[in-house]
Parts: C-alpha cells; sequence; structure tokens
C-alpha cells in the first residue's frame, strides 16, 4: 500500500506512543513509525504487554499496530524513509554542571538533531513535540542546517498537552493544537501540512497557530499555569485547617465564578508527575537567564509550596500520632502521582515514603497499577518496606492509612473490616480527600483530611 505521508516519531514515551497510535488511528492515509534507543521498551510496544498504562490506550493499539504504526529500534531506517519527524524525547531537569537543578537537559534532544543530520537524504520537516526552553528550535535549526547539501530542514513546535490517565481522550478531542512556526514561505508550508494531518479530525478552530517562539513558551506557560492553581489552593488548605474552615467548600464557591473556573483546584498531598516541576524550574531558570530576577522567584514558590506541602503532610501525621512514628506501620494507598496511571515520576508517594522510613516508619506500599515503578523509585532506600497490590490487606495490622493516589477503588471499600483488622486507636490520612470522612470516624477511625477540620477522639 502506498501512503499520502510518512511520519516518524522518535521518543517511544508516554507522549510518544500514545500521540502517534491517535495519529496513526484517525489517519489510516499515514504510515506512522514510532522509534526508540531503548530496546526493552520497543519490544513492549510491539507485546500485548505495553510499557505504559493508560485507559484506553489497548484498543488503539490493537487497532493500528502493524496496519499504518510500527515501532522500531532502527532509528536510521526511520530518519532516512520518513519525511515529517517528531521529536518526542525525554528532556529532564540538568543534574550536572551550570544550571543543575533548574535547566532542561537537552543533551537526548541535540544527540536526536545530530542523527537526523546524519541519517537525512531528503528535506524534512522537523517537529518539536518534546517540551523545551524557549529558543530551542534556533539551536535545532543551527545544527539541522549546518551543512550546504541541498537538504533543507523547516523546524515546527507543537507541544502536547496531554494529560496521564486522561491521554487518550485529550487526544481525540484536545481543547487545542498549537504549531508554531517561522513566518517563512517554507515555514508556513511545513505549519500547513502539519495542520492537514490534525485536521483529519480536529476542528479548524482548534488548531492555533503562532511564531515559534510563542508555541515553545506557551507549553511552559500552561503548566506553570496549572501547577500555580494547586499550589494556590494547597496554601490556602493549610490555612482552612487552622480556620476550620474547608477548602473543598472554599475552592466550590471560588470556583464557580467563571472568571477563575472549578477545574484543577483540588487540594492535595502536592502535585507530582514528570513535567510539573520540571517545566516550572525550567521557566525560573529562563527568567533568571534574561535577569527577570522577581518574575523567577514568582514562579519558583509555585514548587516551593508543593514541597512545603509534602513535609506539611507528614508533620500532621507526626503530630496527630503523638509526635513519634518509629516502629509504626503505615500503609501507603497509591503510589502512581495520580489516578489512571502506573506512572511514579516525582509523585509526592516518593517523598512521603522516604521520610516515613527517616522516620522510622514501617511502610506498607499498595497500588494498582504503579507497584513495579514503586518497587524502583525505593530500591535501596533503608527500612521496612512491603509491597501489596489488595488496599485491605495492605492495611491489616497498621497504625495508619495514608491515601497519596486518587484511585477510585479506595472510595468504597469495606472500612469496618478494614478498620478492625487495624491496631488501634486507628487513623486515616487522607491526602486526596477521597473518602467519606464522616462515615470513616463513625466506624471508629481518626480523619485528617486535606484542608478540612479532623475528625478525632482526642
Ligand atoms: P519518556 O521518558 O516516557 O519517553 C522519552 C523516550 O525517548 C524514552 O523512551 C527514551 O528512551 C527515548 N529517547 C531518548 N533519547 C533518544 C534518542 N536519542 N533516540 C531515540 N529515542 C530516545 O518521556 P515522555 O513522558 O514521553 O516525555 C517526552 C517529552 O514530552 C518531554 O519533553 C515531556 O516534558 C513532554 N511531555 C510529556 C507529557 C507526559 O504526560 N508525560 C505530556 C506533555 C509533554
Ligand atoms: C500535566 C498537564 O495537565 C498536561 O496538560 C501536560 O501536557 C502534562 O502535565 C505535561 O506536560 O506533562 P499530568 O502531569 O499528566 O499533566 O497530570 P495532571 O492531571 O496535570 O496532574 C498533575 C499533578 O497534579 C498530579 O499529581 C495530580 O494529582 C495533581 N493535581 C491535579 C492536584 O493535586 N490537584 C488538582 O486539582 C489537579
Amino acid at each position: 500500500m502506498t501512503f499520502e505521508k510518512r511520519i516518524l516519531c522518535i521518543g517511544a514515551g508516554y507522549v510518544g506512543g500514545p500521540t502517534m497510535a491517535m495519529i496513526a488511528f484517525k489517519c489510516p492515509g499515514c504510515r506512522v513509525t514510532v522509534v526508540d534507543i531503548n530496546p526493552e521498551r520497543i519490544a513492549a510496544w510491539n507485546s500485548d504487554d505495553l510499557p505504559i498504562y493508560e485507559p484506553g490506550l489497548d484498543k488503539l493499539i490493537a487497532a493500528t499496530r502493524g496496519r499504518n504504526l510500527f515501532f522500531s529500534t532502527d532509528i536510521e531506517a526511520g530518519i532516512r524513509e520518513n519525511e515529517i519527524i517528531f521529536v518526542s524525547v525525554n528532556t529532564p531537569t540538568k543534574t550536572f554542571g551550570l544550571g543543575a537543578g533548574m535547566a532542561a537537559d537537552l543533551q537526548y534532544w541535540e544527540k536526536t538533531a545530530r542523527q537526523i543530520l546524519e541519517f537525512s537524504e531528503s528535506s524534512k520537516i522537523v517537529i518539536e513535540k518534546s517540551t523545551l526552553p524557549v529558543k530551542t528550535a534556533l539551536a535545532m535549526e543551527r545544527i539541522l542546517n549546518c551543512r550546504e547539501n541541498g537538504i533543507r530542514f523547516d523546524v515546527l513546535s507543537n507541544p502536547e498537552f496531554l494529560a496521564e490517565g486522561t491521554a487518550i481522550s485529550d487526544l481525540e478531542e484536545p481543547d487545542r493544537i498549537l504549531i508554531g512556526s517561522r513566518e517563512t514561505q517554507t515555514g508556513l508550508k511545513a505549519r500547513e501540512t502539519l495542520a492537514e494531518i490534525y485536521a483529519q479530525w480536529v476542528p479548524r478552530e482548534k488548531i492555533v497557530t503562532s511564531n515559534i517562539w510563542s508555541s515553545e513558551l506557551s507549553k511552559l506557560v500552561a503548566n506553570a499555569f496549572l501547577a500555580q492553581r494547586i499550589s494556590s489552593i494547597n496554601t490556602i488548605s493549610a490555612l482552612c485547617e487552622k480556620a476550620e474552615a474547608d477548602v473543598t467548600e472554599v475552592a466550590r464557591a471560588v470556583g464557580m465564578d467563571s472568571r477563575i473556573g472549578a477545574r484543577f483546584l483540588n487540594a492535595s498531598v502536592g502535585f507530582g508527575g514528570s513535567c510539573f516541576a520540571k517545566d516550572i524550574l525550567n521557566l525560573v531558570y529562563l527568567c533568571r537567564h534574561y535577569d527577570l530576577d522577581e518574575v523567577a522567584d514568582y514562579w519558583e514558590s509555585v514548587v516551593h509550596i508543593n514541597r512545603y506541602q509534602q513535609e506539611r503532610f507528614i508533620r500532621n501525621m507526626l503530630g496527630a500520632m503523638f509526635n513519634t512514628l518509629a516502629g509504626k506501620k503505615i500503609c501507603l494507598w497509591g503510589f502512581a502521582f495520580k489516578a489512571n496511571t502506573g506512572d511514579t515520576r516525582e509523585s509526592p508517594a516518593i517523598f512521603i515514603a522516604r521520610r516515613l522510613l527517616e522516620e522510622h516508619a514501617e511502610i506498607v506500599v499498595s497500588d494498582p497499577k504503579a507497584l513495579k515503578n514503586a518497587r524502583a523509585d525505593l530500591a535501596g532506600a533503608e527500612g521496612a518496606i512491603a509491597f501489596i497490590e489488595d488496599p485491605v490487606r495492605a492495611a491489616e495490622g497498621c497504625h495508619a492509612i495514608a491515601i497519596l493516589t486518587e484511585w477510585d477503588i479506595y472510595r468504597d471499600l469495606d472500612f469496618r473490616k478494614i478498620f478492625k483488622k487495624m491496631i488501634q486507636p486507628a487513623f486515616i490520612f487522607d491526602g486526596r480527600n477521597v473518602l467519606d470522612h464522616h462515615r470513616c470516624f463513625s466506624i471508629g477511625f481518626n480523619v485528617y483530611p486535606i484542608g478540612k477540620p479532623p475528625l478525632t477522639r482526642f
């Protein structure tokens, strides 16, 4: 079969895999290949045991894999054979040298640019799908266009806004598709080529175009604004606990103002995920680079508050449990950074688990999808750690349950049965405000929600 367009994606991760599966599904006329340097990841994409858990992903893969979606480790052939190349490699926070702990580590990104240059035998459109600092496209252009051999590269920015756990519906019905390009004749043509792909299923009015730097910056700013809302409501949760107000009631009242909006106002043990902290720190680094220290400080506080909220959770536990956790057994319900994913990157659960171990507590980790990652995250941590998938069994013989991920399964468990099998007095610390706190209290638990007065017998 001949295909209208041949598309490559470099990087078969949480973004590359689902995004390309959606393009393949919606554009049967396109042949889509996803490549990665990690052979195990590619083998998993080619198996029934996909490398990531995402609701609906298995069906999408079943409908497309082998038809017009292919996973491969042959990066060289991929670059040679495809004219549209998405780059979706990881861009973690730098851990060494200048900008360590703040700036984006662009080594994977630059390596990819050099590979594209080395193996290309014809002109290409190269699309930044990874989240990158502003002006990264310039570096990409400089690397790609450093040879004068008649091969042209047009670089576009097309950031991804999907959230894990809802990736498939986010991809199917995105709020917007953003495409940034150079405003030259070839830049605009490349932009239209990409817009045509998305227009196969996304209404044209939702396909927004901009200059390339605005596009790069918009992605960082979108994540910063989302994280800022969570840190804002989390600061208010601290105040509610002192002032006997209820943060859920405050969030509802505030969010009903249509100018503010109701979403992303759930107070929690803190935000996690591979991107929020990384992208804000990246923004902070950029601001400092441009001598905008006040702006940098403002955004950095979003990350500080997030760490404060996690530490506050531990301090609340300590205070409630008579100022010592040593030798106490604490069950963690949820380890993923949010529900409906097995991803634990930057999960608040990692920090909480390590802090509990520092306090010499014993921990039992429970999660329906993230135990494999949890094991890896806690490898080498000192102390007693058990992993039990069933939350009811995990809580047996424990002094307290700490809810760290908002999995639906936790809402409707047999709390009477759980209470009877725990050490008394039994505690629940609901870091996600998912339980019926009054019901748990009436069963006998001492309940500590986030941002609400605790329900205790003391
Ligand atoms: P990931 O770590 O899951 O996947 C990245 C993949 O790139 C890995 O499998 C890695 O092996 C591969 N890779 C690295 N260097 C390579 C190279 N030179 N050649 C081929 N493959 C290479 O990361 P992710 O979560 O998919 O994120 C990718 C980018 O998308 C990041 O910039 C991230 O900020 C952004 N993003 C992520 C999400 C999300 O929900 N995870 C959402 C929007 C944007
Ligand atoms: C986030 C953004 O929502 C996506 O638009 C973006 O594409 C992505 O980052 C990215 O660039 O990686 P994601 O991290 O997958 O997506 O998930 P979110 O739903 O944003 O949740 C992030 C964290 O905030 C989770 O730990 C979640 O539990 C927490 N959260 C979210 C709250 O604590 N309260 C809320 O009200 C909402």
